[in-house]
């Protein structure tokens, strides 16, 4: 693949913001520019780098690509198909769906290069008569035959849930017992059994099971692993890939109209770039946020297991306001980052979300890079009404809103010690105006997730505490060899997963007694179920 040098972005502490980057060549050749794969070690915080180096630079970024060897080309780079062959055998794609079609998700798997581990995470409705899961299963058991590696879960299996719960983490768990509706939640999911399951694996990325198109889905793994090959050093560790589609087809009338920005992304986009206006440059500050809302998006898996998450479509943008947040020089002076994050989850989860914010340094220190990558495929998917995508961007919005009070700080690092003129909350004023206006949908819901958090005018996103927090071990064993997941399935992994697990796990005698903590743990909150304890 060649993509276009990463030559600028916005950098706030140790947080870089790149701006976009475009695929030039969907097969780049072999003379390439990039010939080695990042060397990335397990899920090790790596080493701090020296905080604030210069807190705020929009200056090109300086890092990028320099030890790699240069093409003839300084304008773009090319990555070997050795490098990016390597990647993706250390990558886990996760599709999350929901009543798809399976000929239609068949076709996104179809998409998804050979060494790619796939784990489809279902929320398909489920009855005897038409158990929709039971026909994906199918269908990946005939997709996979003896050659693909992957696994299936239902986001509402209760023995998943009561595992999750048991090992570390019931905010995902709703009043029903069962891992809460939502598309976040179904990608958080995917995130826990990739960590859980797979650990060998130090890439994730993510593609809806809607997508028409196989050769786009194919372009999106092959991108992720491009955004991973340009940072070869081992000091980054901590790298986000999101990609911006080439164009979002419409039909208007009887002709097709390639419209370069989807509605709710064009709305969440304009609106992060202004949150970052004050620090950005002007002649560039209307782009530099331009995929606020990727639904296709991968991490470094050390990344993913820090990152405080969003519920429901707010999963996208809020990564955005989470690692802003935690670069912020108020953290420290205003330490309710972590208690105003949790006072969004009004239940009483919200004092373990607020502990594990505060407990999390590694993220604030080390050098955490967001990549921006622009497609050549048009993204076509399921279509949605207004109403669906009003919702969507009042999700995006809301992100910004109910974090406004951390990120008026980003004003103190242009006016350090001044007076604040009071940018974002002029901002958050207008942006209800906005509402007001532009509003179509009468609901405040979003529309993927169990909403309770309705505070009018926006819906204020459910945050989850890091993955890490997880005994991921002995959800791990309690998931392979504890039988508590009616619904999990995997296939091709016979051979390679237990197995490939053992190396990262402490011996035998102490991997035995984990397993029967955890199942014993299980049974005693079903019987606690059972006798409605
Ligand atoms: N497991 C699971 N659980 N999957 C879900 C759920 C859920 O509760 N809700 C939705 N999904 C699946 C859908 O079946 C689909 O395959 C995928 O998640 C995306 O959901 P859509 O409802 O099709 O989202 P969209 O097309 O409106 O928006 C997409 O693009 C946006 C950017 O334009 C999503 O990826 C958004 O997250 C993204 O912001
Ligand atoms: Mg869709």
């Amino acid at each position: 693949m060649r993509v276009s040098r990463p030559r600028e972005s916005l950098t706030v502490g140790n947080l870089s913001i790149m701006h976009e980057i475009k695929v030039m060549e969907l097969d780049g050749g072999e003379a390439a520019g990039v010939h080695a794969a990042p060397a990335l070690g397990p899920w090790r915080p790596f080493p701090s780098i020296p905080a604030w180096p210069s807190f705020l630079s929009r200056t090109p970024d300086p890092s990028t690509l320099e030890k790699a060897k240069e093409t003839a080309d300084t304008s773009a780079v090319s990555i070997s198909h050795a490098v990016l062959d390597k990647i993706l055998a250390q990558m886990v794609i996760i599709v999350p769906c929901m009543d798809e079609s399976p000929e239609i998700i068949e076709g996104v798997l179809s998409g998804i290069p050979h060494s790619c581990l796939i784990i489809i995470v279902s929320n398909s409705t489920r009855k005897p008569s038409n158990d929709g899961y039971q026909a994906e299963v199918e269908m990946l058991r005939n997709f996979c035959g003896s050659r693909r590696q992957a696994l299936a879960v239902h986001q509402k299996d209760p023995g998943v849930a009561a595992a999750i719960k048991a090992t570390g983490m019931p905010e995902l768990i709703g009043a029903d017992g069962t891992i809460r509706k939502g598309k976040g939640e179904g990608m958080i999911l995917g995130l826990i059994l990739a960590a859980a399951l797979c650990p060998e694996r130090k890439y994730v990325g993510f593609v809806d099971a809607d997508n028409q198109v196989p050769g786009a889905v194919h372009e999106y793994c092959r991108t992720y692993a491009s955004g991973f090959a340009l940072y070869p050093s081992s000091e980054d560790q901590h790298i986000m890939v999101r990609l911006r589609w080439a164009s979002k087809p419409k039909a208007r009338g009887d002709t097709i109209v390639f419209e370069p920005e989807g509605r709710s992304s064009h709305i969440v986009n304009n609106w992060l770039n202004q949150v970052l206006s004050p620090i950005a440059d002007t002649a560039t500050s209307d782009r530099v946020v331009v995929t606020g809302n990727a639904g296709e998006h991968a991490m470094t898996m050390c990344l993913a297991l820090k990152l405080m998450l969003a519920g429901g479509y707010a999963i996208e943008p809020f990564h955005f306001i989470d690692l802003l947040s935690r670069q912020l020089p108020s953290l420290s002076a205003v330490p309710s980052s972590a208690s105003s994050v949790a006072s969004y989850n009004s239940d009483a989860d919200a004092a373990s979300t607020s502990s594990s914010r505060a407990s999390d340094n590694s993220l604030e220190a080390s050098h955490v890079r967001i990549l921006q990558i622009r497609t050549r495929n048009p993204h076509i998917h399921r279509p949605s009404d207004d109403s669906h995508i009003s919702a969507m961007w009042k999700v995006g919005l809301g992100t910004i809103y109910y974090h406004s009070r951390e990120l008026s700080s980003l004003e103190d690092l242009v006016q350090p010690g001044e007076p604040r003129d009071g940018g974002i909350t002029t901002m958050c004023e207008k942006m209800l105006e906005f509402v007001d206006e532009h509003d179509s949908s009468q609901t405040s819901r979003d529309p993927a997730a169990d909403g309770a958090h309705e505070k009018e005018p926006l819906p204020a996103p459910r945050i989850y505490p890091p993955i890490e927090r997880l005994d991921l071990a002995a959800l791990g064993d309690a998931l392979e060899h504890g039988g508590v997941a009616d619904s999990l399935k995997q296939f091709g992994l016979e051979a390679g997963w237990a197995s490939s697990r053992a190396l990262e796990r402490p011996p035998v005698g102490a991997g035995l007694a984990r397993v029967g903590t955890a199942v014993a743990r299980f049974l005693y909150l079903r019987l606690r179920a059972f006798l409605g304890l």
